[in-house]
This record gives C-alpha cells, sequence and structure tokens, in this order.
C-alpha cells in the first residue's frame, strides 16, 4: 500500500480496476460480490448503462459552468428532485456533509431572523452527520469527535426514544431537530417513528424546524424515496447525498414551506455544486429510481435478505434490522472479523456501529447477485459458529 495517502481509512489492500453490476474486479482479475455499493452510493451498480452513458454524452457535451448561468441539466435534475421528494426547493453541493452544512445554515437563519438567542438544534445520541467541524458538533458519537474540539456551539444532543428528555430539550432556544430516520453509521438504527412523530409535532408546536438526514437512507435505499415517510413525516429540510447520482459526486439541501425560502442571495454556495455532469447523473438516476414498481422490489429484496439471514438461525447473528436494502445485523462477534472473513469468500459488506454488520447493496442488484452473496455470508458466519454460543 502506498505511503503516500493520509492513514484515514482502514483499507483492505484490495485494488480495484472495474465493475459491473453488483460484481467489481481487482486488477489482477479476482471477482467479488458487492453489498457495500460504495457505502450506499452506487444505487445504479457498477457500470450501469444509462448512467455510462448519460456521464460520458454530458462530459462531452458541458462539464461545468458557474452557478451563475442554469444548464438545461440543472433545471431538470432539480424539478425531478423536487417531484421525487415531494418537497419545494432545492440547493446542490457536492456531499452529505456539505448538505448538512447547507441544512443547518437554513435553520441558524431562519432561527437568528425569529430571535437572537434561537439558535440550538437537538441532534440524537448515535447519529452521524458528517466530519466537518459543524457536523461533527452535530453528530452524537463521541468516538468519532474526540480530537477535534472545539466544536460551533449550538447544537444538544438527546438520546432517541427517551420522550420525556426530548421535551425537557426542547426549550424556547432550539431552531430545529435533526435525525436520520435510519441511523446508519451507528448501526443501521431504525428511530421509532412514534418517537419521531412526537418530535415533528413539538417542532410545529413550537415552530421549529424538522430536519431529516437522509443522506444514507434517502433515495430509495429503503424502498421509499425518502425513509422519513416510513414514520409518516414531512421533513421542512432533507439533506441527500450518496446514492443520488450513482457515484458522481452530490449533495443535495431540499426544504418545504418557509423553510425553501429563507437562503437568500449571497447566503450559500458552492463552486461545483450543482454542475450538469453531476446534474446528468441526478436525472438518470431519479428516472430510474421513480421507473414503475422499482422501489417495490427494493423493499422485497431487503425482505428476502434479512428473512434469509433470520432463517439460518446462526447463533452468531443477534438481530437482522433495516428497512429495504440498508439492513444490519447485530452479531456476538467482532463485526471486522466476519468482514475480513467474507473477503476470503470474495463478498464485500460494511460494517458499523460496535457490533453490526451492515449492507447496502446496489438498489438494481438481481436475484442471482443476491443469492451469491448471501450464499458467501452464510458461509462466512457459518466459520464463527464454532467459536462462538449463542
Ligand atoms: C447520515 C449521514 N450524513 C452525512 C454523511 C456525510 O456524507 P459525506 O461522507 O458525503 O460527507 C454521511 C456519510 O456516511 C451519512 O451517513
Amino acid at each position: 500500500m502506498s505511503d503516500c495517502f493520509m492513514d484515514t481509512y482502514k483499507r483492505t489492500g484490495l485494488v480495484f480496476a472495474e465493475g459491473r453490476g453488483a460484481r467489481l474486479l481487482t486488477d489482477e482479475g479476482k471477482g467479488f460480490l458487492d453489498f457495500t455499493s460504495g457505502i450506499g452510493v452506487n444505487s445504479l451498480g457498477h457500470g450501469h448503462p444509462a448512467l455510462v452513458s448519460a456521464i460520458a454524452t454530458q462530459a462531452g457535451r458541458l462539464i461545468h459552468v458557474s452557478n451563475y448561468y442554469q444548464t438545461r441539466e440543472g433545471l431538470a435534475a432539480a424539478e425531478a428532485l423536487c417531484r421525487a421528494s415531494g418537497l419545494e426547493r432545492v440547493f446542490f453541493c457536492n456531499s452529505g456533509a456539505e448538505a448538512l452544512e447547507g441544512a443547518i445554515k437554513v435553520a441558524r437563519k431562519r432561527g437568528n431572523g425569529m430571535d437572537p438567542a434561537r439558535n440550538v438544534i437537538l441532534a440524537l445520541e448515535g447519529s452521524f452527520h458528517g466530519r466537518t467541524i459543524t457536523d461533527l458538533s452535530a453528530t452524537g458519537q463521541e468516538k468519532l469527535r474526540k480530537h477535534f474540539g472545539p466544536f460551533t456551539p449550538g447544537f444538544r444532543h438527546v438520546r432517541a426514544g427517551d420522550l420525556a428528555a426530548l421535551e425537557a430539550a426542547f426549550t424556547d432556544d432550539v431552531c430545529a431537530f435533526l435525525f436520520e430516520p435510519i441511523q446508519g453509521e451507528g448501526g443501521v438504527v431504525p428511530i421509532d417513528p412514534a418517537y419521531l412523530q412526537r418530535a415533528a409535532a413539538l417542532c410545529r408546536a413550537r415552530g421549529a424546524l424538522l430536519m431529516a438526514d437522509e443522506v444514507q437512507c434517502g433515495v430509495g435505499r429503503t424502498g421509499s424515496f425518502l425513509a422519513s415517510s416510513w414514520a409518516g413525516l414531512e421533513p421542512d429540510v432533507v439533506a441527500l447525498a450518496k446514492g443520488l447520482a450513482g457515484g458522481v459526486p452530490v449533495g443535495a439541501v431540499l426544504a418545504r414551506g418557509e423553510a425553501a425560502t429563507v437562503l437568500g442571495k449571497g447566503d450559500h454556495g458552492s463552486t461545483f455544486g450543482g454542475n450538469p455532469l453531476a446534474m446528468a447523473a441526478v436525472g438518470t438516476v431519479l428516472a430510474t429510481i421513480k421507473g414503475e414498481g422499482f422501489l417495490e422490489v427494493v423493499a422485497a429484496k431487503g425482505e428476502r435478505i434479512m428473512s434469509a439471514i433470520r432463517s439460518w438461525g446462526n447463533p452468531v447473528v443477534k438481530e437482522v434490522r433495516g428497512r429495504g436494502l440498508m439492513i444490519g445485523v447485530r452479531v456476538s462477534v467482532s463485526p471486522d472479523e466476519v468482514k475480513q472473513e467474507a473477503i476470503k469468500r470474495q463478498l464485500l459488506v460494511l460494517t458499523a456501529g460496535e457490533d453490526v454488520l451492515r449492507l447496502l447493496p446496489a438498489l438494481v442488484i438481481t436475484d442471482e447477485e443476491v443469492d451469491e452473496g448471501l450464499e458467501k455470508l452464510r458461509d462466512t458466519l457459518g466459520a464463527f459458529t464454532g467459536s462462538q454460543g449463542p
């Protein structure tokens, strides 16, 4: 491995050269089944013909103009994204971290406009909202924050599910409640819909914004365009990224109602945000995901994977949870070791939280690829049963 990189990632040593669907090939031609899709990014799998063609055509036509101008691709992507999500306006950026920064700026400007003391954002313990200092300030995981203080003030963390704590924390200085409907990095932890509905009601009653971080769980990942919909929520602000352009870097801050008009000229910006190359990719991903029956198939595939894993009765598996193709398998052994065993069987999986294997396959994964991956996963987990009791 090269010493030229900062040592920020626990790399596997694998070097990939190409991919098709849910399959990846190393530079030595060894094939792997990919149940990670680049941490939920390659929503259309690798080498999807429509996405490749849209990017290639767009690259030849126009890659970038500044945001002082519009492009056909940008207009089409913005309209398609507002239609798909049910929100009214969008700001495009380049990553999840930036999408969260944008959402936080909406909440802060609106709160400050109501009362200069109204600047606290409530967020959840166990959450992950990105790696910038302000996003880490919102993130409810001490292990990610420990070396990087001082942090941006104005964030307060509460334990998900604890209604009394939520009500106590919801003081007059709160301008927004920020949540992931399913916490991804925290361990694929679905947040109780009744708790989220109460948080939404408190936001309405107190004039605070309900802000969903759907960077990981949005854009069809759970079998619904927005995961917030499963809890019957209509957030004022939604942050998206990851799967939105199938692998081309993009992020989006969406807003509805009053929140949609908070940011005005000069309040925010991004040099690369909304460039036509990324927008062409967004258009293709949205057209595919919004196709007839697509999301139902995602939901059904997820159910099939989850019930297959449960049916193995493997004592190492403590719980299978998630929705659609965002799946967490809580295990009684080191998830990192399981990941390494899976690699020996040419299967790629992710970990999350302390004790969770995370599966985020491409939304277009075929039944055959699912079967093959499940077989490899069963075999992988089987390697641990001898050494571990229930
Ligand atoms: C819920 C959530 N928010 C924000 C982010 C940050 O996104 P990015 O890595 O694109 O900056 C992530 C990334 O994993 C995420 O899962």
